[in-house]
């Protein structure tokens, strides 16, 4: 989930400019702002796709009320959010948010480091370690911001950062910041990460090394092999961080997260996660033990040098831990959803990769039939995300789906209903439960 939906071809231009071509004219635009006229280029991916009224991304919601929600002035079964709790709009989760607009005001107007600290993110912050059974916690303004922060203080110059290719954007950009040397193994290949471990081993025993992975990965719905990664990193000694941005809230005991899963939380070292998902709220948080944290909270440029998360967002995330404490069998309902539309795809003929979570892939092709059939599907009252290459394989495009713990049965029939429809319009099932003669079925995920 690394890439912008779109790939520019890189033109001449884009070569470094050598001494023997001649200089630009005065008056002419900088050189470096050319890719952005070269994105808006008629014949470019874009253009074209804007043109067929295909483009997908930036759709305004015009309300939004849990599963619903109304686009064109049409209302829609959502089918691609992260809610997967379903408390956006729950009465005492927004009435919480009110309260703390009412008490503190709308925004903390500096870092946690300054006068951004309220007794709020301090509680939140010693719930939240309580809940996942750890030493200490530390509070930041989105997900991205704890990944990149956690990477960029705990791995520094002449350290290594090993990398799941497919990991999220934000450790991609926290590998970026960080000072560390970054080792990126094959997808979910831990013969190959084994590999790399033994090199690097070799040849700088003494630097301090982790592990870094997704719990859930974004795009595929599938759990990490946490076991694996463990053993590993105890075999090398080396640190282990997981991001369950898409895991804590959703699967493990109580919705601890993937390392829960297998009864293993306290063998990771740090257990990231955000509050953009099943908390409802927008922010993120790192757990670990008392040391890092306490290291992190003073090291980390995003949480230092940017402004808290607001007050509201804060008391969301504590009325929604209320809810998930008080109602564990909202995970049950998540669960027993998501079992039900993975096989409810798999009998129409659909692919849907390795999914084992609410985050459910539909694949269906290359990039037009993806655009197409989502408009199709919109047409036919259901929202999803339209996921194209780089972020998938070429040929590979796909529907993400996503579920909360609120869906009724009749809304995932009516989802399936249309994705039956749209499928067979275009030749990704057939009409006897087979794959169609168009889809991206026989994926190498
Ligand atoms: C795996 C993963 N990590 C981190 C993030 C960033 O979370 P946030 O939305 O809080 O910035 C996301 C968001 O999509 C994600 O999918």
């Amino acid at each position: 989930m690394s890439g912008a939906p779109f790939t520019i071809a890189p033109t001449a231009a884009d070569s470094p400019l050598r001494v023997s071509e001649p200089m630009p004219s005065p008056g002419t635009a900088p050189a470096i702002l050319e890719k952005a006229d070269r994105f808006l280029d008629p014949d470019g991916d874009y253009t074209q796709v804007r043109a067929k009224g295909l483009y997908p991304y930036f759709r305004a919601i015009e309300v939004s009320e849990g599963t619903r929600a109304v686009i064109d002035g049409h209302e829609i079964i959502m089918a691609g959010s992260n809610n997967y709790l379903g408390l956006t709009g729950h009465p005492k989760v927004v009435e919480a948010a009110q309260a703390a607009i009412a008490k503190y005001g709308t925004g903390c107007t500096g870092s946690r480091f300054l006068n951004g600290t309220l007794d709020l993110h301090l509680e939140l912050e010693e719930r939240l370690s309580k809940f996942m059974g750890t030493e200490g916690c530390v509070l930041f303004s989105t997900g991205y911001m704890t990944n990149m922060g956690v990477l960029q203080s705990m791995a520094s110059k002449g350290e290594f950062i090993f990398s799941d290719k497919d990991n999220h954007s934000c450790i991609v950009a926290g590998t970026q910041v960080s000072l560390a040397t970054t080792v990126r193994y094959r997808h979910d290949d831990m013969a190959h990460l084994r590999v790399q471990l033994e090199r690097v081993c070799n040849e700088h025993p003494a630097a301090g090394k982790m592990i870094v992975s997704d719990g859930v990965f974004s795009m595929n719905g599938t759990l990490a092999q946490i076991p694996e990664l463990i053993a590993l990193a105890e075999e090398f000694e080396v640190a282990l961080m997981i991001d369950d941005a898409h895991a804590v809230g959703v699967v493990g005991e109580g919705g601890r997260g993937s390392a829960s899963v297998f009864g293993l939380a306290d063998k990771v070292d740090f257990i990231t996660g955000t509050f953009s998902k099943s908390f409802a709220s927008l922010g993120g948080f790192v757990v670990g033990t008392h040391a890092t944290t306490e290291y992190i909270r003073h090291m980390a440029s995003t949480h230092i040098f940017s402004a808290s998360m607001p007050p509201a967002n804060v008391a969301t995330v504590l009325a929604c831990l209320d809810i998930l404490e008080a109602e564990p069998e909202r995970l049950d309902r998540l669960a027993e959803i998501s079992d039900k539309m993975r096989s409810g795809f798999a009998s129409l003929g659909f692919d849907v990769w390795t999914s084992q979570t609410p985050i459910i892939p539909v694949v269906v092709g290359d990039m037009l039939t993806c655009f197409q059939f989502w408009k199709d599907l919109l047409a036919e009252g259901v929202f999803v995300n339209a996921v194209v290459p780089p972020a998938v394989p070429a040929g590979q495009a796909l529907m993400r789906t996503s579920y909360m713990a609120t869906h009724t049965d009749e809304e995932l029939d009516q989802i399936l209903d249309a994705f039956y429809r749209v499928g067979v319009k275009h030749g990704v099932i057939g009409t006897n439960g087979q794959p169609g003669t168009h889809g991206g079925n026989g994926s190498n995920h």
